[in-house]
């Protein structure tokens, strides 16, 4: 007897989950998937804690019961740095989070010069302060969030053009050289921001380690729901959803289909954060 099909949702602020969801897919093609972006309040590095806990509180109140997913992927570190406590306690299934991957970069670098590049909201969290103090003791850490990348990722994926000054202005700060030793592992610690990874790695003062979170993310899930059974049916296209009506022009249209968004939806959430 065959097996039901498991429904996972993907979650983010915006196009930045699309980076988890991919490992996942290719973990798993046997799932399937709906992938809700809340882009009605984007960028989430910007609302206040308050805020962000209801507007998620909100969104998944109207999304668990429609979609009736088996598991959910926060892909979003501003995100689960903060509501997956709230979000475990209102709903009985499995939340997997995505937080900033501190552990392995301090355990990576070499130099201990360590760079976290996040958004301003994940950088504020007491759950960043409790990784670095308990994992990164022996590093210097260069916490940096600079407000407009992620809004930066979306527009290259929009198909709009970016220039690399732009880019290196926001990840500068990152590059510390102390001439003996200078920064050599920086943190993706936001989910849009491997979106830029070839930019970055173009534009970078010096060759370092990127860790971006989403194969560790795509091994957790896995582990939570088994390995993709032998017979795998074949993938599915997946299901989009927007908080707010935005225009697909065609290379976001042909950027969407290649993480496989073949069906796109626009389904407002009212919540106090978007009046
Ligand atoms: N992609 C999200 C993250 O990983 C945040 C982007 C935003 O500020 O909305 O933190």
């Amino acid at each position: 007897m065959s097996k039901k099909r498991q429904t996972i949702l993907v979650f983010d602020s915006g196009v930045g989950g699309l980076t988890v969801l991919e490992p996942i897919r290719n973990a798993r093609p046997d799932a399937d998937y709906i992938y809700v972006a809340d882009n009605a309040v984007f960028p989430y590095g910007e609302l206040s804690e308050k805020v962000l806990l209801a507007r998620v509180r909100d969104v998944f109140d109207a999304m668990i019961p429609r979609f009736t997913p088996d598991l959910v992927v926060i892909a979003c570190h501003t995100a689960s740095t903060l509501v997956l406590p709230m979000l475990r306690e209102r709903f009985s299934i499995p939340f997997v989070g995505t937080v900033p991957a501190i552990k392995p970069a301090a355990e990576q670098s070499q130099s201990k010069v360590v760079a976290i590049l996040s958004t301003r909201g994940t950088a504020q969290r007491d759950y960043t302060t409790a990784l670095i103090r308990d994992f990164a003791q022996d590093c210097e850490v260069i916490l940096h969030a600079p407000s407009g990348l992620a809004s930066k990722a979306e527009a290259v994926l929009q198909g709009d053009f970016v220039s690399d000054a732009d880019i290196l202005a926001d990840i500068a700060p990152c590059f510390v050289d102390h001439q003996s030793k200078r920064t050599d592992t920086i943190v993706l610690a936001c989910t849009h921001y491997p979106l830029l990874l070839e930019a970055f790695e173009r534009i970078a003062p010096w060759p370092v380690t990127w860790i971006d979170p989403a194969p560790a993310i795509a091994r957790r899930i896995v582990h939570l729901m088994g390995e993709a059974s032998a017979e795998a049916a074949p993938t599915r296209p997946i299901h989009a959803v927007f908080t707010s009506r935005l225009a697909i022009q065609p290379a976001f249209s042909a950027a969407l289909k290649s993480y496989g968004l073949e069906k796109i939806d626009f389904i407002s959430v009212n919540s106090a954060a978007t009046v």
